[in-house]
């Protein structure tokens, strides 16, 4: 292959911006896995980073995309050989080094995990970092003690990509899941997926969080932080289990050490990132078998390449729904 399309972020006197670009192999970054890029995904992460609304990109200029999978061209470590189908994603992927958004990637290959059987690699990407990390988030929380008989898991954010995974994964394990959202008018979707109940965000008064409130949740997974975090942990059962995953609404916690203390609560901090093997293989061999979310080919849709540009603002503005597969091999 002489160049191949990739859209890359740059920054220009401080201003952060993106545009589609030919490359060569040359270009790439160095890496044992040389991978021919299938299809990639967008996370709320790659919004942040591709449009500048968040201090994402660590190496400028660098092709975004924090997924990718796709099939082995080269590779000079054992572990892989030529036409292995894999998936990459996390680590430096799309922030310090060349990322998924482009129809090749070169990444070490510590990075690089098999695709399991029974997940194709469309499958793949519309878990992406999304689904690993709701996955490592109930891995965790059931790692923890927590069980469907011990009550209901409230999940926040719950139309994004993690929320939705969560949702689905939580519903099918047999747990009570309450799904928190700011979208009145998709009650109907997240009750598909199996949520028992649908909770609005503007119903509660965050104006006033007590220290310990009436106690509600045995397992929480978070996508918010601020002060639904709050109040979520003054709200968790005795002895229950927070996974705190995001911050799509705040990057602050103002809490109190009272549900720790006086009610055994949990708090666990989940980060996709850097968690090496094998326990990255095993969560996603646990995605392609019991917690392979039932709904995931509802909850996600393709677009091409060529529309990836135009579909970050629904990200930035809280509007995403479920998860998008970026077609990268097809155009
Ligand atoms: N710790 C990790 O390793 C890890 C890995 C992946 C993602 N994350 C984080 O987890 C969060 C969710 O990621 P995602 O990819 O699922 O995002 P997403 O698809 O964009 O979903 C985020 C959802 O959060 C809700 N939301 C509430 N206030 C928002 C605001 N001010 N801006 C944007 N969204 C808002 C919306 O759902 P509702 O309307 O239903 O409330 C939105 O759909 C993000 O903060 C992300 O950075 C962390």
């Amino acid at each position: 292959m002489n160049s191949f399309k990739a859209l890359l972020i740059e920054e220009n006197e401080g201003k952060v911006g993106h545009r589609f670009v030919d490359m060569g192999i040359d270009d790439l970054d160095a890496g044992e896995v040389v991978i021919r890029v299938a299809y990639s995904s967008i996370n709320y992460k790659d919004a942040l980073a591709a449009t500048g609304a968040g201090k994402i990109i660590r190496r400028f200029p660098c092709v975004g995309g924090i997924d990718l999978s796709g099939t082995v061209v080269s590779s000079a470590d054992a572990r892989f050989k030529a036409g292995d189908p894999v998936i990459a994603t996390s680590f430096d992927i799309g922030v310090a080094h060349h990322g998924g958004y482009a129809e090749y990637a070169r990444v070490p290959a510590d990075w690089v995990v098999p695709l399991p059987a029974g997940l194709s690699l469309h499958e793949a990407m519309a878990l992406g970092t999304a689904g690993f990390t709701a996955a490592l988030g109930v891995v965790r929380m059931e790692e923890n003690g927590l069980t469907p008989d011990k009550g209901p898991v409230i999940v926040t954010g719950a139309t994004g990509g993690v929320g939705s995974l969560a949702v689905d994964m939580l519903a099918q394990r047999g747990y009570r899941v309450v799904a928190l959202t700011g979208k009145e008018s998709e009650a109907d979707y997240l009750r598909n997926l199996g949520a028992a109940e649908v909770m609005l965000r503007q119903s509660l008064d965050l104006s006033k969080i007590r220290p310990l409130d009436r106690a509600r949740w045995a397992g929480a997974v978070d996508n918010l932080g601020g002060d639904v975090l709050a109040w979520i942990a003054s709200t968790m059962e005795q002895g229950g289990t927070i996974a705190s995953i995001g911050l799509a609404a705040s990057m602050s916690l103002k809490t109190t050490v009272a549900p720790f203390i006086l009610r055994g609560v949990s708090l666990l901090g989940i980060d996709s990132g850097y968690i090496g093997e094998p326990y990255r293989s095993g969560v996603w061999q646990r995605l392609a078998t019991d917690l392979r979310p039932p709904h995931l080919g509802q909850m996600s849709r393709a677009i091409p390449f060529a529309d990836l540009p135009a579909t970050f603002d629904e990200y930035i503005g809280g509007r995403a729904k479920g998860r998008v597969v970026v077609d990268i091999a097809g155009g």
